[in-house]
């Protein structure tokens, strides 16, 4: 069996950084675990824009299809605020979700132990959290057509479209009632069903396929309601879904129920391969954070258990996905904290490699 293989597409700002991090623990799979992995790196975002002069070109667009799994650091930077909007490194990244047809993303939210003292909020409130954001990934407003700034009357007028059929909504509440099956049988679909008709639809749909799922208790929330009750009692939850920009929004307040943004990772799963792998992709759920890049500063745990959730959701190494997290968790357990993540007195915080370093350290103690 040829070993499996692994797009790593860093993208701009602290992708880089991150991503150097995640190559010491890919390798450290390799040489300890007999995980071994054909890994190949090509650009995306910004450092494609560079050089190709488009943020994806077609050669890694069709790359990106044929492997098991592409795992991306970030993209995005003032240097092309200005760019054209289909030139924006963004647009490469919408790109490989919409072509690989990536429709439920999984952004997880768990509340390290180590970190409860951390949050913004109060350490009852998040201590031993760990639910699951499941976003529809490849619809809705961000793909929606009519879109565009276009003239009218003696103005401009900018629109874009909320736009959701039947199966795409079907697809994401099914993958999100499975993941529902497999951890407490709770699900909470949020959208605006008082506003919009799609949120309509969105509702109905969620509560048919349900009934394919007897045992999981589904319940229904207003997108904005389910904002609040995140920071209020983030602990009544266990599984939501919900669609493409509300799960944008909902997912970057869950960041800060485990301390920083810097710690959530996500995977972005599509329909099975013929070799019965799902389509995926792996990513950070923060950006390039232009304001530190380049500085050491950046906290690489987001980009690791982002291939955690690789090890676990596309090459069946839960044990070892399990092993890695346990890693993080002592790393953190131990102290060791990068600079988003200082909120005692008289911790001085560590750089990002050498948090890369620590977990590799706790890896090897796990032997
Ligand atoms: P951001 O996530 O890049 O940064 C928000 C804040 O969080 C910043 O203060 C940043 O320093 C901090 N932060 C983020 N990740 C961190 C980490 N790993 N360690 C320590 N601190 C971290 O969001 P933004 O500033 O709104 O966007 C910057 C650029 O990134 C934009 O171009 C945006 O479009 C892009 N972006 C890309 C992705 C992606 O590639 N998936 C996601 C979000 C934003
Ligand atoms: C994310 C990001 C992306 C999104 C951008 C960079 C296209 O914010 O992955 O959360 O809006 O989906
Ligand atoms: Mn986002």
């Amino acid at each position: 069996m040829p070993n499996p293989s692994l797009l790593i597409l860093p993208g701009d700002g602290i992708g880089p950084e991150v991503m150097a991090e995640v190559r010491k623990i890919i390798d450290w799979f390799g040489a300890n675990q007999g995980l071994k992995f054909d890994v190949s790196e090509d650009l995306v975002g910004g450092a494609a824009y560079d050089v190709h002069g488009v943020p994806l070109a077609d050669e890694t667009m069709a790359k990106a299809q044929e492997v098991d799994a592409v795992l991306l650091g970030a993209v995005g930077g003032p240097k092309y605020d200005n760019l054209d909007f289909s030139l924006k490194p963004e647009r490469g990244l919408l790109r490989l979700r919409k072509e690989m047809d990536l429709f439920s993303n999984l952004r997880p939210a768990q509340c390290f132990d180590a970190l409860a003292d951390f949050s913004s909020l109060k350490k009852d409130v998040v201590a031993g959290l760990d639910i699951m954001i499941v976003r529809e990934l490849t619809s809705g407003v961000y793909f929606g057509e009519p879109r565009g700034i276009f003239e009218e009357g003696n103005e401009r007028v900018g629109i874009n479209t909320q736009r959701y059929t039947e199966s795409e909504i079907e697809r994401a509440a099914r993958s999100a009632f499975e993941l529902a099956m497999r951890r407490n049988k709770k699900l909470c679909s949020m959208e605006k069903a008082n506003v919009m008709e799609s949120g309509v639809l969105w509702r109905e749909v969620v509560t048919r396929v349900g009934k394919e799922y007897p045992e999981v208790e589904l319940s229904h929330m207003y997108a904005d309601n389910g904002a609040m009750q995140l920071v209020r009692a983030p602990k009544q939850f266990d599984v939501i879904v919900t669609d493409n920009l509300f799960g944008d929004i909902l997912s970057d307040c869950a960041a800060m129920l485990t301390g920083s943004l810097g710690m959530l990772p996500s995977a972005s799963l599509g329909a099975p391969m013929a070799n019965g792998r799902p389509k995926a992709l792996y990513e950070p759920v923060h950006g390039s954070a232009p304001d530190i890049a380049g500085q050491g500063k950046a906290n690489p745990i987001a980009c690791i258990l982002s291939f955690a959730m690789a090890l676990r959701y596309s090459f069946d190494q839960g044990a070892e996905a399990d092993r890695l997290e346990a890693a993080v968790e002592k790393v953190l357990a131990d102290g060791v904290r990068t600079a988003d993540l200082l909120g005692e007195e008289g911790v001085t915080p560590v750089s990002t490699t050498q948090m890369g370093d620590a977990v590799v350290a706790a890896l090897d103690a796990s032997l």
